[in-house]
């Protein structure tokens, strides 16, 4: 089974996820608390920035514009990571934990 490192430096957390996984619930798997409340992908609520890596997405229209995608933005409640091994993510909401 393949796995993916995920860090979130301004959270000063990093937790593996597994392949089928979205970020969101292999995060909660591991015991770290990200802020979420539909679950999926439409209040963006979730949403972070994809510093590295690339996920793809179990919706067909997750709730970001193409330009906050070209900006790196994801939304985790439905993004599974995909291709290199390690991603990490800027959460706009470090600062609320
Ligand atoms: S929790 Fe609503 S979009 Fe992710």
């Amino acid at each position: 089974m393949s796995e993916w490192r995920i860090r979130c430096p301004d959270l000063e957390v990093e937790w593996l996820a597994a392949e089928g996984e979205s970020l969101l619930e292999s995060a909660e798997r591991a015991g770290i608390e990200l802020l979420s409340s539909c679950r999926n992908g439409t209040c963006r609520t979730c949403m972070c920035r994809l510093v590295a890596g690339e996920v793809r997405y179990r919706i067909e229209w997750p709730g970001l514009s193409r330009e906050e995608k070209a900006e790196g933005w994801v939304l985790p409640c439905v993004a599974e990571p995909t291709g290199p091994r390690e991603l990490s993510l800027d959460s706009p909401w470090a600062g609320l934990k």
